[in-house]
């Protein structure tokens, strides 16, 4: 495949990577994504749960969904893509992962200038104080220990704001890299989807469905996320012993 092989050598020559990553980086490793045939959305409707309203006014729906969203996600871990990506910040082939995901999986892979601008599912928080929690004081619907309020998963809901800083970092190294390359989402949700036509450089897209959206690419791999990542890992290897 004549493009995996020209993504190799722009990854190479590029003195600046930004990877932007969504759900679909952590299929493989077992966590849904939400808008393909098997993903959250297609059965739940996430003003129900992924909203303050349902925070709220219907706590045990919200309750339920993040605690079956943890509870997954304890059964899962990081895949070789992770793992590749990691080695690759290591080698100064990438400089930063900005991230929609919330499963902490490339932190837990060894990558470390990551920003998660969707929140961390881990991260327990109160409600009502902003106190932190624990996980297992969520899963078993203990009140906040300092002000008695509910507790919630540290992601960002539909409607409130992103975490300042990981937006700002993540829009400052977008606007100078050489070169972003977008896995493994639908580019559906703002602002995050702004960020791939932000980049002075150039932009690859690689997702298993069809990119039907208006974002210009210079280069739309169809596929998935960890074979594609084990491809272009084996390539740039090669190329360098030789
Ligand atoms: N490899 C590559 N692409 C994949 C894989 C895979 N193994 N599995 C799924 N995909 C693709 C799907 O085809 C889909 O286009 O990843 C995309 C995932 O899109 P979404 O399910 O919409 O997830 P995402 O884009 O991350 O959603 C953004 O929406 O609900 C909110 O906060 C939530 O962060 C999430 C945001």
């Amino acid at each position: 495949m004549q493009e995996i092989k020209s993504l190799s050598h722009w990854i190479k020559a590029s003195g600046f990577t930004v990877i932007l990553t969504g759900a679909g980086m952590s299929t493989e490793s077992g966590l849904p994504d939400f808008r393909s045939k098997s993903g959250w959305w297609r059965n739940i409707d996430p003003s129900t749960v992924a909203t303050v309203d349902a925070l709220e006014t219907n706590y045990s729906l919200f309750h339920d969904f993040y605690s079956m969203r943890l509870k997954t996600l304890e059964a899962c871990s990081p895949h070789e893509g992770h793992y590749i990506l990691a080695e690759w910040e290591k080698r100064n082939l990438v400089h930063s992962i900005v991230t929609q995901n919330v499963d902490g999986f490339h932190k837990a892979a060894g990558s470390s200038r990551v920003y998660e601008l969707h929140g961390s599912l881990r991260s327990i928080r109160c409600s009502g104080c902003g106190k932190p929690g624990t996980v297992e004081d969520f899963l078993d619907r203990v009140a906040c220990r300092s002000c008695g309020e509910r507790l919630r998963p540290g992601v960002v809901l539909f409607g409130e704001m992103l975490p300042q800083d990981a937006w700002e970092c993540a829009l400052r190294d977008i606007k100078r890299a050489d070169l972003v390359i977008v896995i493994g989402t639908s580019l559906q949700v703002y602002p995050a989807n702004q960020l791939p036509t932000m980049t002075k450089g150039r932009a690859v897209l690689i997702n298993y469905e069809a990119y039907s959206g208006g974002s210009r690419f210079d280069m739309v791999l169809q596929g998935k996320a960890r074979d594609t990542l084990i491809e272009l890992n084996r390539i740039i290897h090669k190329s360098k012993v030789s």
